[in-house]
């Protein structure tokens, strides 16, 4: 469904994206993934053809992105990173009128639009003016939009970007259920989204691409596979220098400084529970226990890895 092929952009004296090089095939949901400036936005409004790349190759639903860019942007719906609305517009006239804008007859674009504000449940707020929606409503109107035409691809640039928890739930809902008949290229940050949506991960840094494989691969192929969190009554640094000792362990940090109890983080080589071993050294110290946890390793870990991002102390996953 898109075939990329060494596509590199420049701008004065800085290129964005370097000769990268990716398929997405029929009916996958794939996550595009990368730190801030990466070069995602970049590569996604060339693949729409609302950039042109300095050199390299591109298809999109058969077509040359350089040679047919109309036929691309029929057959593609994209939702791009902000999203440009029409604000004096109400939502059912805005709809109708890029329905038109893309092809659609009346009839035809009056049928399109009712089914596409079912799907984004937009019906409550129809006839409202977009420049009164909510930011989440401005987002589905958007999203309502990239699906109009029945697009057999969606290219999303961070449909969930600026939403509110319950409103991130709802679209993850909305962008699986279109996964059903669409192949789907999505660029988030939000990483728990992404492991529970997206079939295969590509990740891109500075220009170039870092990964491309499924979020369990990625996690499985991290190095360190899981982090232990340990909780015992005695000093720190004699449970740091005693946990150290034990085989399959990567490190050891006193985390939580603030507490009574030495609140250890256990950093462990792949495939290894080291729990069993961590209790039996706290009953042979008499150390008393509180907490003894494992947290495998996440998509937001490897993300780190690959990206090499400091990793942040106060992150909290389960
Ligand atoms: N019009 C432009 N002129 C010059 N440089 C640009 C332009 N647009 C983007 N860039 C640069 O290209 C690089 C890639 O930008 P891009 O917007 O593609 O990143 P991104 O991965 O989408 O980041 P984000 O996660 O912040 O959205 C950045 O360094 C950016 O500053
Ligand atoms: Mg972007």
């Amino acid at each position: 469904m898109i075939h990329v092929s060494h596509l590199t952009k420049r701008y004065a004296g800085r290129t964005a994206v370097d000769s990268i090089s990716f398929d997405v095939g029929r009916g996958e949901i794939v996550g595009f993934l990368g730190p801030n400036g990466a070069g995602k936005s970049t590569t996604l409004r060339i693949l729409t053809c609302f950039l042109s790349a300095t050199e390299g190759r591109a298809t999109v639903a058969g077509h040359d992105i350089f040679n047919e860019s109309i036929q691309v942007r029929r057959k593609v719906g994209y939702m791009p990173e902000n999203v440009p609305l029409y604000t004096d517009m109400r939502v059912i006239e805005y709809l109708r009128f890029r329905a038109q804008i893309k092809g659609l007859g009346f009839r035809e674009s009056r049928r399109a639009v009712s089914e596409a504000m079912d799907v984004c449940t937009l019906n409550e707020v129809s006839k409202k003016l977009i420049g009164t929606l909510s930011k989440g409503y401005r987002q589905r109107v958007g999203l309502a939009d990239a699906l109009v035409n029945k697009p057999e691809l969606l290219i999303l640039d961070e449909p969930t970007n600026g939403l509110d928890p319950n409103q991130i739930r709802q679209v993850r809902d909305l962008i699986r259920q279109l996964g059903e008949r669409h192949t789907i290229l999505i660029s988030t940050h939000i990483l728990h989204e992404v492991e529970m949506t997206c079939g295969r991960v590509i990740i891109i840094d500075r220009g170039k691409i870092k990964a491309s494989d499924t979020p369990q691969n990625l996690v499985r192929r991290l190095r360190s596979a899981g982090t232990v969190n340990l909780e015992v009554q005695a000093e720190p640094e004699l449970v740091v220098a005693e946990v150290s000792k034990l085989p399959g362990i990567a490190s050891a940090t006193h985390t939580d400084t603030r507490q009574e109890w030495a609140a250890i983080e256990i950093r462990t080589e792949a495939n290894v529970d080291v729990r069993p071993e961590l209790f039996d050294l706290a009953v042979k110290k008499k150390w008393p226990l509180r907490e003894l946890s494992r947290r495998q390793a996440s998509l937001e870990d490897a993300f780190v890895d690959i990206t090499h991002q400091p990793a942040d102390a106060g992150k909290s996953k389960s």
